[in-house]
């Protein structure tokens, strides 16, 4: 008897046990498509809400409950109107829907009202979704809460509106006390020159010194007071730039610093280049001035040096002095703010930072060398642009 053919027998294991036909595997395929795509929009860290051409809502995902405290049962067949806090103007309802019911997608931004009547702020993406004969079937929205982000963004806003505020009074206390300080000092220097013509003969020699060192104080404070005033407005003033002569600025800080030079026995010492530079005059002269009464002030016998050199396009000013010198670890901190060596030392310890930043702002450079119970050399370079 001929065996039976082997197709036969496998045909008949087909029946007991049939293999997939790939319309069913297509089938299977789908299935497990469908069941991890409503896993992905179920755990997407985004809301999702899906919508039919009506704009009724027909799916919200899990991420929707948590952000607005609304279940699916809750909000299906209504539209996302119910989440409207009505600070979204009306007009962005209208642009979204004509552009997403011409096919295009829409993104913005929403302020919404919670069920609990809180509110949260979304970025959100709405889509139309096509057929494939291209009609619109649905639409769905994604939609990223990003309350965290805009609270500590207004956060932001409203600390640098504060500061600004504080910055603004702060400005303006600066100017109405530098006033007040400023004009009884003028008053007593005018009156410290008309003293000295009406003192007696016979006491002008004691009545000179004690004017001379009224003068030398009301100087120092007003110094102090310009300093002051000029440190506050720094950071946020533009510098008034102007073709500066700058063997004229120099001579007239070494006439301002002569006098206490003088008294001291000092040596003051002038050497001069001409050169003009476009600098805010008033700034510079503060800047420099300190330099050297820095020099004269730390420096008891020998000399303090004032001089500058052209470099081509800029300029070499130097102070230098026989003074008490600045020790290494001292020297990286000169240009803080409020920093003396000797806080016993007259004055307010902010000179330099002063003229660190004035000039910065002209675009120089300034170095010191500096040796203990030697002296010290300040040396700025200038750019003639300023
Ligand atoms: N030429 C110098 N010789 C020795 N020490 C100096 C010299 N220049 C600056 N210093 C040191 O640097 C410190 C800071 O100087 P700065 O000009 O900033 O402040 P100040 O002179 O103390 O006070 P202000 O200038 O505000 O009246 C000084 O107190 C001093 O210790
Ligand atoms: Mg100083």
């Amino acid at each position: 008897m001929p065996r039976k053919p082997a197709i036969q027998r496998k045909e008949s294991a087909k029946e007991a046990n049939p293999p997939s036909s790939p319309a069913s595997d297509i089938l299977k395929e789908a299935d497990k498509l469908k069941t991890q795509l409503s896993v992905i929009l179920e755990q997407s860290p985004m809301i999702i809400i899906i919508a039919d051409t009506e704009g009724r809502i027909e799916y919200v995902n899990r991420k929707f409950n948590d952000v607005t405290g609304y279940s699916l049962a809750e909000v299906a067949g209504k539209t996302p109107r119910v989440l409207k806090s009505g600070e979204t103007p009306l007009e962005v309802y209208k642009s979204l829907w004509e552009t997403i019911t011409s096919g295009n997608v829409w993104t913005g931004e929403f302020h919404n009202k919670k069920k609990s009547g809180g509110y949260y702020w979304g970025h959100a993406s709405i889509a139309p979704i096509k057929n494939s004969e291209g009609e619109i079937i649905n639409f769905i929205g994604m939609e990223e809460d990003f309350t965290a982000r805009k609270n500590a963004e207004d956060a932001l806003i409203q600390a640098h509106k504060r500061v600004e505020e504080l910055s603004q009074a702060k400005d303006i206390f600066i100017q109405n006390i530098t006033h007040e300080l400023k004009t009884p000092l003028s008053v007593i220097l005018g009156n410290i020159s008309l003293l000295r013509d009406i003192a007696p003969k016979e006491s002008a020699k004691e009545w000179t010194r004690l004017l001379d060192m009224e003068e030398r104080n009301a100087i120092r404070l007003r110094r102090s007071i310009e300093q002051i005033l000029q440190l506050g407005k720094l950071d946020s003033a533009e510098l008034k730039k102007e073709p500066v002569q700058l063997d004229k600025l120099l001579q007239d800080v070494y006439l301002e610093h002569l006098p206490i030079a003088n008294m001291k026995g000092v040596d003051l010492d002038l050497s001069l280049d001409k050169f003009e530079l476009q600098a805010d005059r008033e700034l510079l002269r503060l800047a420099i001035s300190n330099f050297v009464s820095n020099s004269v002030k730390f420096t008891d016998k020998g000399s303090v040096e004032l001089s500058m050199k052209v470099l081509g396009d800029s300029v070499l000013v130097r102070v230098s002095d026989t003074g008490i010198g600045i020790s290494k670890e001292n020297q990286s901190k000169l240009f803080q703010k409020f920093f003396k060596a000797d806080p016993n030392a007259p004055g307010s310890g902010i000179g330099l930072a002063l003229s660190y930043t004035i000039i910065n702002k002209h675009g120089g450079k300034i170095s010191v060398k500096s040796e203990l119970e030697k002296g010290s050399a300040f040396e700025i370079v200038l750019p003639r642009g300023g």
